[in-house]
């Protein structure tokens, strides 16, 4: 089943056995100097409990942590995705979306890690989310992400990987996984870039690629630099002893 809607679901619902908690407290975001309050975003003041934010060509956009009361927000995201990429997400068209999924989305279970991106008005631009489990002795991040379409190739999707990747770091998250569909060039070049050295299986539906984290403390983008100056002072420590 791996691949599947149902597995996809199951993983984000958490209903795979042992899944930890994740932590969805926006302290454990990437906070910047633009960071508002930890309070939850309200009509009025819909830029209150952002994690950071920015400018991209389509307008300004913030990221927080999602809450079960997003739940009409992030059924209309999902109805306005085009069919295409509601297949890239979700490995079938989901449109209009059961009620299941609206809640795994909108993080009820309360173990996912779920980032909303939004825009001006406060609509749902972008979703990700990081789903933890226990595979084995590995504490695994199940990650799947979406921007819609009009946004797309605007640098959103990074962010919200990033973020997501920071905090499961954080959360002491040992592996990420995510499933492709082979067609997905975008994605996969994206963590082909990231993540060379990643392991990748060919299921029936998908590609399934699990990346190792590094520390917290380590930028992935500079692992290579950091690995290679470990292995140095170690030669150096071996060579002077
Ligand atoms: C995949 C997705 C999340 C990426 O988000 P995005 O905001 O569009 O991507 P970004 O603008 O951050 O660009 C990410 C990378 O893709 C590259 N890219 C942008 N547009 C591209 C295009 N049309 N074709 C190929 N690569 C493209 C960018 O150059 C960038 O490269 P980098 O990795 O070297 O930095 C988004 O396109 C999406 O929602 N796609 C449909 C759903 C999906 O595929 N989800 C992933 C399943 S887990």
């Amino acid at each position: 089943m791996e691949g599947t809607l149902a597995s996809r679901q199951a993983a984000a619902t958490g209903t795979t056995p042992e899944v930890r908690p994740a932590q969805s407290d926006p302290a454990h975001g990437n906070l910047t100097k633009d960071s508002l309050t930890k309070d939850s975003p309200t009509k009025d003041s819909p830029t209150q409990g952002s994690l950071t934010g920015g400018g991209a060509p389509s307008g300004r956009y913030l990221i927080r942590t999602a809450r079960p009361d997003d739940a009409a927000l992030i059924r209309d995201f999902v109805c306005g995705l085009s069919v295409r990429t509601q297949y890239f997400r979700f490995f079938t068209a989901v449109a209009p979306p059961s009620s299941g999924l609206i809640r795994s989305l909108s993080g009820d279970s309360g173990r996912s890690d779920i980032l909303l991106v939004t825009d001006d008005s406060g609509a749902v631009i972008g979703h990700g989310m990081a789903a933890d489990a226990q595979v084995g002795r590995t504490h695994t991040a199940d990650l799947g992400l979406v921007v819609a379409d009009r946004w797309q190739g605007q640098g959103l999707g990074t962010t919200l990987l990033r973020m997501l990747t920071d905090r499961a770091a954080e959360r002491g998250v040992e592996a990420l996984v995510l499933e492709v569909l082979p067609d997905n060039r975008r994605m996969l070049g994206i963590i082909e870039r990231r993540w060379p050295h990643a392991s990748r299986e060919r299921t029936p539906d998908a590609i399934t690629i699990t990346a190792e984290l590094i520390r917290p403390d380590l930028d992935y983008m500079d692992f290579p630099g950091q690995l290679l100056a470990a292995q140095l002072l170690d030669c150096a420590i071996r060579a002077a002893s």
